[in-house]
């Protein structure tokens, strides 16, 4: 039996559309920072005896069935090994808040599921397999910040390490100010932004920020990674605000909490914002400013606040 941890991850540049829906290839290269308080445990045991593959989920929200069969079969497959398993799956992540458990949860399950196939895998061929369950996966198999690069084919599009372990301040916020459980999945939201007549200078703006934030990254510029992360997910959201059936993750709260990180920003306190497929705000920082954004945000719900985390590993 093999057990293993794998923690939720932020995007930082955001996948927001694909190529391939079968494969989950993305019409853009993605840039993520993986953190440590969400994670999910999953422990995957070949059974010789049983006729199907059985899947549990102990807590939390349930992760669809035919992903997680996809991503076991893809192994099964590769192995030649044709016995079923026993998968058992624990979410550490509060799952009404709308934060993706879909990255953390394929993670795990891709490094548990391999190494019961006896599978020794590297990161970079995990990564390909967990974004096939979920893009944003691929990524949190890396600890610290990592990129997904989209590629052009199944075989090219995989994650890789960028910084890790993170050898200066940051923090995430978490406010969990919206508890309801999102409409539009990211899969839908993606399929419909992809409509909008803005999509492809979008792209292209994401094409030039992903290589300004590798540049942040790499000169350990909190306030360029920060103000590049909060353009680029203005956009995804501008974006949703014009596909061809208009939709929009932001909720009231959403907007006054971003309002709130602005006025921040311009009392000289470094804070970013940056919102996911969901309506809940992520704020980025650092040590020494993280009390006072609470101060002002506690308000509005439950705050977290998150490190950078580490990659796949055995528990
Ligand atoms: O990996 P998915 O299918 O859950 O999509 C993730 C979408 C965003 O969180 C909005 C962006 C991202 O890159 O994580």
């Amino acid at each position: 039996m093999a057990k293993v941890r794998a923690y939720t991850n932020i995007a930082l540049i955001k996948y927001w559309g694909k190529s391939d829906l079968n494969w989950n290839l993305p019409t853009s290269s993605s840039i993520g920072l993986t953190l440590d308080r969400f994670y999910t445990d999953t422990s995957v045991e070949i059974d010789q005896f049983s006729k199907k593959d059985f899947f549990q989920q102990l807590n939390g929200q349930q992760i669809e069935g035919p992903k997680i069969s996809k991503i076991i079969n893809f192994i099964r497959n590769s192995c030649g090994n044709k016995n079923f398993v026993k998968v058992i799956s624990e979410n550490h992540v509060p799952t009404s808040a709308g934060l993706a458990s879909s990255a953390s949860a394929f993670a795990a399950l891709t490094k548990a599921a391999s190494q019961a196939f006896g599978l020794e895998l590297d990161n970079r061929e995990l990564s390909k397999i967990a974004r096939i369950g979920s893009g944003s996966a691929s990524r949190s198999i890396f600890g610290g910040f990592s990129i997904w690069h989209k590629g052009q084919n199944k075989d090219d599009s995989f994650a890789e390490s960028i910084l890790d372990p993170v050898d200066f301040d940051i923090r995430v916020i978490d406010i969990l100010a919206d508890k309801r459980v999102k409409k539009i999945s990211s899969s839908q939201g993606m399929q419909l932004a992809q409509t909008s007549p803005n999509y492809d200078s979008w792209l292209k703006k994401n094409d030039r920020q992903i290589d300004e934030m590798l540049k942040a990254i790499s000169d350990h510029d909190l306030e360029k990674i920060g103000l590049i992360a909060e353009t680029n997910s203005a956009s995804m959201h501008e974006l949703n605000r014009t596909a061809k059936v208009p939709f929009d993750y932001f909720t009231e709260n959403t907007r006054e909490i971003i309002a709130e990180v602005d006025q921040l920003y311009k009392k000289g306190i470094l804070a970013f914002a940056t919102v996911d497929a969901g309506p809940n705000v992520k704020v980025i920082t650092n040590s020494e400013y993280q009390e006072k954004i609470i101060n002002v945000l506690k308000e509005y719900g439950e705050i977290l606040v998150q490190k950078p985390g580490r990659g796949v590993a055995n528990v």
